[in-house]
């Protein structure tokens, strides 16, 4: 068995240590253009010449939740995307999002700025059930941060492709309900994969049918979001404020308005970080079943793009 390694997050020899661990006869190896074709991968964003080289491929797990960058490329038709669940992620992902929520709910920034400047100043109260949060995208990830967020009793909204059920959230589902689902919102929080469906999908249209002082937390993939909308929105007075941890270009380029924007908080797309010990384990089981001819999930529906 022959398995090709693309750009792995951490050191690629304990990503190869590790497969040795378990399959000792593999051919495991750091990819590069003219390497023997492999019949599993395990890569981040490849380029188009690594499926090109690789016509008998049977899997590629990708080191990621998201498949945006897979998706874009010609893949062999009979080859299995999977990519990563959880594996360590929804946690930080809860972290993240509650952090932004906690901060802009509870004044942080304010009592931030009055502190530098030495001034004892208290915030009005803002009632809990007037800060609905809605979660877009009700997947591994944003079900466990809707979970998170109803731990802080906040009132929760989710939208999804498909009606689900979640105890205390409130449900949405498909492109008829989407608007509704914005209206019961004041928080906006985005956990969509990129699809054709969903990128742009937080544009001046729908950021707009936001509840007035509305807060965005985009942390799927930048191009979800449109840059002017947001602006114009902030400028407007409509929107609130924003944390944005994933751009249309990353690194975000020094001269875009969002640096430095006094209602934008940035971080460099860490909202939930590949893990290396959780991601070889969850790859490794997965790998294991596929052998076995079992099924596994995460398999990617190349059809609808995630
Ligand atoms: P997931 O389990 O596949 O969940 C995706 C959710 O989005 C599902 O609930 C799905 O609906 C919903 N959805 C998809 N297309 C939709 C549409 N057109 N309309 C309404 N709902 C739609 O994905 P995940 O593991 O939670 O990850 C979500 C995304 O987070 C990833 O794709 C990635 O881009 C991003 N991410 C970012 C970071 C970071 O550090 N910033 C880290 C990890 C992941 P159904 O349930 O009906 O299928
Ligand atoms: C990170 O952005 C991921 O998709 O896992």
């Amino acid at each position: 068995m022959r398995i090709a390694l693309y750009n792995p997050d951490g050191a690629a020899q304990f990503w190869i240590d590790g497969l040795h661990a378990v399959w000792p006869e593999a051919e495991v190896a750091l990819w590069s253009p003219g390497s023997p074709a492999a019949d599993f991968a395990i890569a981040w964003a490849p380029p188009q010449a690594f499926f090109d080289e690789q016509p008998g491929l049977q899997a590629v797990f990708n080191l990621g939740a998201g498949v945006d960058a897979l998706m874009r490329l010609r893949i062999p038709p009979q080859t299995q995307v999977v990519r990563l669940e959880d594996a360590g992620m929804a946690v930080q992902m809860a972290e993240y999002v509650c952090h932004a929520v906690l901060r802009h709910f509870r004044g942080l920034d304010a009592y931030e700025a009055d502190a530098r400047a030495g001034r004892w100043r208290k915030q009005d109260v803002v009632v809990r059930s007037d800060f609905p949060v809605g979660v877009m995208g009700l997947g591994v990830l944003g079900t466990r941060v809707a979970q998170a967020l109803r731990g802080f009793e906040f009132p929760v909204n989710a939208w999804s492709r498909q009606s689900k059920v979640l105890a205390d959230v409130r449900g949405f589902a498909g492109a008829e309900q989407l608007d509704a689902f914005l209206a019961a919102s004041k928080v906006l929080v985005c956990l969509l994969p990129l699809t054709v469906d969903t990128q742009n999908i937080l544009d001046h249209r729908s950021l707009s049918k936001l509840q007035q002082g509305g807060y965005v937390i985009n942390v799927a993939r930048g191009a979800h979001l449109v840059d002017a909308d947001l602006l114009a929105l902030l400028d407007s007075g409509h929107l609130a404020g924003a944390t944005l941890d994933v751009f249309r270009t990353e690194p975000l380029p020094s001269e875009h308005p969002f640096w430095g924007h006094p209602q934008i908080h940035i971080t460099p797309h860490i909202s939930a970080r590949t893990l290396d010990a959780e991601s070889l384990a969850q790859i490794i089981g997965k790998l294991q079943a596929l052998l076995r001819g079992q099924p596994v999930d995460g398999v990617v529906h190349r059809d609808r793009g995630y």
